[in-house]
């Protein structure tokens, strides 16, 4: 999706930095600027040296970056001040720029945790983390906020006991640990696409909520196999949407505006597919 964005002397600039960027967050990103007259610009940055980009926010003036994929953990060397939850979640996925003091936050844990929060209440609930690294630590940061009692199931059982350890949860190396006593099951790895799933689907049962963490395509090959077995199935881009909204906002100052970031998001995943 092409956006008309004007740009002039007094345009602030924000934009996201990975390596392999997609057209997502910009399409949120510029809508909501769009719907409320202001003039910002959001653009995608293929990045691979993660130093230098932030050197450019520096000298460029860029107000506020998003960051994926690999330069979440890397990035925070190279900041003023880091938000103590992203110091606890151990990664930056959002960077705000006040003049020329750059300051680091995770949005990732909300953006999970507003995902689930759509389809249940999230309080108490037992919760299966599949995945141990980056995204698995923001969710079940996200998660201990709401007392989920969480099982970390990861390839490497190692790194699941390390981060169970660490925020008070269990751990275990498959579905068997758990049988049928869960409510939740997330995908937080990125294995998966419209044919691969991370888990044997027969292991998941009616009535649970399936949420995966991959954004395309929309209907990955788990949350088919989760609704055909009467689960209900929460998107990753759900969780994309919901850690774009405090970004926004502390880019903008503003409230972010939730439907029509919504609309363009959407508009755009089906335009990638
Ligand atoms: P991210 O920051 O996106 O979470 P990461 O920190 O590299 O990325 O973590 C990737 C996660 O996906 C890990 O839990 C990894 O399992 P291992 O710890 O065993 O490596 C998991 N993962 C990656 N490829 C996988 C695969 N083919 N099968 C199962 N798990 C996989």
């Amino acid at each position: 999706m092409v956006f008309a964005v004007s740009v002039d002397n007094r345009t602030t600039i924000c934009g996201l930095i990975t390596s392999k960027p997609t057209n997502l967050s910009a399409a949120m990103h510029n809508a909501g600027y769009a719907h409320l007259g202001l003039n910002f610009a959001y653009i995608p940055f293929a990045v691979n040296d993660c130093g230098r980009a932030i050197a450019g926010m520096r000298a460029l003036n860029i107000r506020g970056l998003s960051v994926s994929i690999p330069h979440k953990q890397e990035v925070m060397a190279h900041l003023d001040s880091i938000d103590p939850v992203a110091v606890k979640i151990g990664a930056v996925n959002t960077v705000v720029n006040d003049n020329g003091f750059l300051k680091g936050y995770n949005s990732d844990w909300l953006g999970a945790t507003e995902a689930l929060k759509e389809v249940c209440t999230l309080n108490n609930k037992k919760v299966v983390v599949f995945g141990a690294g980056g995204a698995a630590r923001a969710i079940v940061y996200g998660l201990k906020q709401y007392d989920c009692a969480v099982t970390i199931l990861n390839r490497t059982v190692e790194k699941a006991r390390l981060l169970a350890d660490e925020f008070g949860m269990a751990y275990g190396d498959s579905m068997a640990a758990v049988r049928d006593d869960y409510d939740i099951f997330i995908n937080a790895t990125s294995v998966g696409s419209a044919d691969e799933c991370p888990i044997d689907p027969e292991a998941l049962r009616t009535g649970k909520i399936v949420m995966d963490i991959v954004t395309v395509p929309m209907e990955t090959a788990l949350l088919r196999c989760a609704k055909a077995k009467g689960c209900t199935a929460v998107p990753g881009w759900r969780m994309l949407l919901h850690q774009a909204l405090p970004q926004f906002e502390l880019f903008t100052g503003q409230k972010a505006p939730l439907k029509v970031m919504d609309e363009a998001l959407l508009a755009a995943i089906r335009e990638s597919e």
